[in-house]
């Protein structure tokens, strides 16, 4: 297929609005509701919440702008971008270790996934009434354990993507995402709503904004910062992808502020909805990634309407997780139709067999008692293995090789030029500050959580 016969065939967002959604379809998902209110009750509450702010400024935003110039620029694929900048290079590497780093995250980000939509179906059946800590217990670990359900609701939440994906990015990402965010963001407010009217509340809300500076140390900047390239989907062409879809006249660095802004919203919102509750009944917040599955369902059936609020809050969690997934697996589906000509159709079929031959081995690892949970490599077994090698290793050396690359690899003029909108938007000041980041603060942040992660820089 010729290349122009490619362009022609590449679809597009069709308005602003679209474009925000899908990008903020993509940084929403288990990050906000299951793991940013466990770090944040583990690491000292508004202490890692305000350093949490200041990475989401300082690295998670400059981080996104270059993958929005990178792939609106080119429109392409992450791999094809990188080769269409920079022809035979080994930088489409960049891009080759961020289909690798989507499939790794898919490989136990579906099975995660699978637990909350099992959750949503208990909760309608009314599994939950009359909970207590020890059948909280019970019931999370029958879920995680399994063997059978949970690969079938692994099975059920990627036949979901693959409809979705299967139906294009007009008439299925922006169509869900544009749906679907909204109703996300009502059901959030919902559920923080009840939880500060809850008698007992402001422990929770004092818990989650008073910053003490003493909690501030080098850990918790460094899980911070973590968290916020998980978050905001960055360092592995995501944002790349969704970016080469873009409309010409987007302001993308209004558009990343406002991505940030409201994912950093929802976040808030879920430890708004979580953290007076856990006060109010006296638990712990520092319980762990338990924290989703075991107490909400027990915080919740202790209240008025219960039932009612533990359903929104697993099928507000499970529309985040469904439409971050859309983004992962369309890294793969992108570089596959474009790059090896594969049919869309045929290329979300075969990435979603991958996901789930592998994800399987995620599955069945995820608890010491399942049915793999005995094979350990190394201390780890395939579900914590996936995770750490993405979240710790290829993600943040994706997002500092990609700051490095724009920063001092893409001439200036190309970079101005792309960010205005060829001069239609008159923010040089904003794109001035966008390269200082770029260039100097971003990476040598991102080094130190490199470094870190692999334990060659202990603080
Ligand atoms: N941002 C998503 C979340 O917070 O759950 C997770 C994610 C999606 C990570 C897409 C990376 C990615 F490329």
């Amino acid at each position: 297929m010729s290349a122009q016969n490619n362009d022609m065939k590449r679809e597009k967002f069709s308005s602003g609005i679209a474009v925000f959604f899908a990008t903020l379809g993509s940084a929403v998902g288990l990050g906000n509701i299951w793991k940013f209110p466990y770090l944040t009750g583990q690491n000292g509450g508004g202490a890692f919440l305000f350093v949490y702010l200041l990475c989401i400024l300082l690295v998670g935003i400059p981080v996104m702008v270059s993958e929005f110039y990178i792939g609106r620029k080119t429109r392409k694929n992450a791999v094809g971008a990188f080769e269409a900048l920079k022809p035979g290079t080994p930088w489409k590497g960049i891009g080759l270790m961020g289909v690798a780093a989507a499939y790794l995250i898919m490989f136990f980000y579906s099975c995660v996934a699978g637990w909350v939509y099992s959750y949503v179906f208990k909760a309608i059946k009314g599994d939950f009434a009359g909970i207590t800590a020890d059948t909280a217990k019970a019931q999370f670990g029958s879920t995680v354990v399994g063997p059978l359900p949970p690969l079938l609701w692994q099975i059920i939440v990627m036949a979901v993507v693959s409809l979705i994906l299967i139906s294009g990015v007009k008439k299925g990402i922006e169509r869900v995402t544009k749906t679907l965010m909204p109703v996300l963001f009502i059901l959030v407010i919902i559920c923080g709503i009840r939880a500060i009217t809850l008698p007992g509340a402001f422990a929770g809300l004092e818990f989650l904004f008073r910053v003490d500076f003493a909690k501030i140390t080098p850990p918790v900047i460094l899980t911070a910062l973590g968290l916020a390239f998980f978050k905001l989907s960055l360092g592995m062409g995501t944002m790349m992808t969704y970016a080469s879809y873009f409309t010409d006249d987007n302001h993308m660095m209004a558009t990343s502020a406002k991505v940030a802004l409201s994912d950093t919203a929802v976040s808030i919102l879920a430890g708004i909805a979580i953290f007076p509750a856990v006060f109010s009944f006296g638990m712990e917040p520092g319980a762990g990634p338990g924290l989703l599955f075991m107490t909400i369902p027990l915080v919740f059936s202790k209240m008025m309407f219960g039932n009612i609020l533990l359903i929104a809050f697993f099928v507000l969690t499970s529309i985040a997780a469904t439409t971050a997934m859309l983004s992962l697996v369309e890294v793969p589906v992108a570089y596959m139709t474009e790059e090896k000509g594969i049919s869309r159709r045929n290329s979300v079929l075969i990435n979603s067999f991958i996901i789930l031959l592998f994800g399987t081995l995620a599955t069945f690892s995820a608890d010491k008692s399942s049915l793999l949970g005995g094979i350990q490599f190394w201390g780890r077994g395939f579900f914590d293995w996936f995770d750490f090698i993405s979240s710790n290793i290829l993600l943040p050396v994706g997002g500092l090789l990609i700051v490095l690359f724009v920063g001092y690899f893409i001439k200036k003029e190309d970079i101005f030029g792309e960010l205005s909108n060829r001069g239609r938007l008159n923010n040089g000041w904003l794109v001035q500050s966008f390269l200082f980041l770029v260039r100097f603060i971003s990476p040598l942040l991102l080094l130190l959580v490199f470094l870190n992660s692999l334990g060659i820089l202990k603080f």
